[in-house]
């Protein structure tokens, strides 16, 4: 069995009955015009639902090719059943159109009735003589284009009745989409920059709502917790939520509950501290007894005495482990550059002789905790960033594509360099005419 994720929709193939997929909310019936029991499908169909199908039905008849009906499922155990009226192979025409009329038809039908899985068995196929491999095609490529507007379908079957057609339609569905089908998407330099947005970032957004095609924001902000991006990201029309938002903090205090319970010291601004709220904080004046040392972004207020104290703690017996939260080395305000986390923790790792454990950007496993929440296979996946190393190198290294925006911290030079991007936008404005190309 081949299931395939693609924006939202899962698609498989299955070899057996259309009348035993009780999980699904609706089957198809590859029906005739005037929606009788018949042979094949609607043989079976009509035998498994009963008598009350047919009576259902009569009112409805006669359908053409091309169109659908939906009717209650009675005895079945699916909600409904739809019907299609799919062409006679040679002499309904144009037979392309009218069988992905059927597919197209049908999900309109299912979408309507917010029914959220259907399965088709491969209309036409049968006594109406359709190559199966011709219609297979269509099938498929009439599914994806609908995938815009399937509303509340999520999960789609092919239902094949014999083992050459069920071989047929697992190749075609593991060669299906060569396109990338979810984003890891960075903030800072992406969709803004400082207080002012990028133009063009609302809409690239909106259009990923649309399309419904996964993505993740990926930060390695550690200057404030995730309630504040979302805060932010509103005031530039970006309606978003905390879950959406994937960021160091997040990640460093799963890994922490995990790996080293215990005391955790703290170098993160006061506002970032609520997303460690499930770990105890040590004393901010003591200068041993951590279990971890947290180093975050914590700019203006890095001073000598502060990072010394993180520097004994780190020298302190038994030794705590190191955590950094990301190792982006600068970033891009309105006024200039910034030093970020990584110049301090560079600083200790190399006065304490010790190495941290990275969770943020360019660390593979950061990118991969992020993964695991779209649930997107790596190579279906792209970053797209304004840091060639953060973003575009570290994608590249955990098995993505990096995508290098001309915004935030981007300069010319990037691209001199050994790290090539597989693709470089302007912005992330030009994202949905890019991705439609792919
Ligand atoms: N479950 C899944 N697939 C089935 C089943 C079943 N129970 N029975 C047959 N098939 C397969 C066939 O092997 C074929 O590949 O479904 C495909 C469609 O076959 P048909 O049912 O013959 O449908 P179609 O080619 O669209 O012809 C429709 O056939 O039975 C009559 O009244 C029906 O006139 C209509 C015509």
């Amino acid at each position: 069995m081949t299931i395939r994720k693609i924006k939202g929709l899962a698609i498989e193939c299955v070899q057996g009955n259309i009348v035993d997929q009780p999980d699904m909310d609706a089957i198809v019936n590859a029906a005739n015009a005037r929606l009788l029991p018949g042979g094949g499908v609607a043989g079976a169909i009509h035998r498994a639902a009963g008598p009350g199908l047919e009576k259902e039905c009569r009112p409805l008849a006669p359908i053409h090719p091309g169109e659908a009906v939906i009717t209650g499922g009675h005895n079945l155990p699916n909600r409904s059943v739809i019907h299609c009226l799919g062409p006679v192979y040679g002499k309904d025409e144009p037979a392309d159109t009218l069988l992905a009329d059927c597919y197209r038809n049908a999900l309109r039908i299912a979408a309507e009735h917010g029914i959220r899985s259907v399965a088709f068995p491969a209309i036409s196929t049968g006594i109406f003589g359709y190559p199966v491999e011709a219609a297979a095609k269509i099938a498929l490529k009439t599914v994806l284009d609908e995938l815009p507007r399937l509303s509340s379908v999520n999960h789609i079957r092919f239902v094949l009745f014999s083992s050459t057609d069920h071989l047929f339609y697992e190749r075609m569905l593991g060669e299906a989409k060569t396109k990338k089908q979810a984003l890891l998407i960075d903030l800072d330099g992406v969709l803004y920059v400082g207080d002012k947005a990028i133009t063009g970032a609302a809409e690239a957004v909106q259009w990923l709502d649309e399309e419904k095609i996964p993505y993740l924001f990926v930060t390695n902000t550690s200057s404030r917790p995730r309630s504040a991006l979302v805060e932010k990201l509103a005031r530039f029309g970006i309606i978003t939520d905390e879950a959406v938002i994937f960021s160091p903090p997040v990640a460093a205090s799963q890994w922490l509950k995990a790996h080293a319970p215990g005391p955790a010291a703290l170098f993160v601004p006061q506002a970032t501290k609520t997303e460690f709220n499930c770990l105890e904080e040590l004393d901010p004046y003591t200068e041993s007894g951590a279990s971890s040392v947290v180093i975050g972004d914590l700019g203006e207020s890095w001073s000598f005495p502060l990072l010394n104290r993180a520097f004994r703690l780190l020298m302190a017996e038994p030794r705590p482990v190191l955590v950094a939260l990301g190792m982006t080395r600068y970033w891009r305000g309105p006024d200039g550059f910034h030093l970020d986390v990584a110049p301090f923790v560079k600083a200790l790792e190399h006065a304490a002789d010790c190495r941290a454990v990275v969770l943020g950007k360019p660390a593979t496993e950061f990118f991969e905790a992020g993964l695991a929440i779209l649930e997107c296979p790596t190579a279906d996946t792209l970053m797209i960033g304004d840091d060639i190393v953060g973003d575009v190198h570290g994608a590249q290294r955990a098995g993505m594509q990096g995508v290098l925006v001309r915004t935030g911290k981007f300069r010319p030079q990037d691209l001199d360099g050994d790290i090539k991007p597989d693709a470089v936008l302007d912005s992330i404005a030009e994202l949905p005419a890019w991705w439609e190309n792919l």
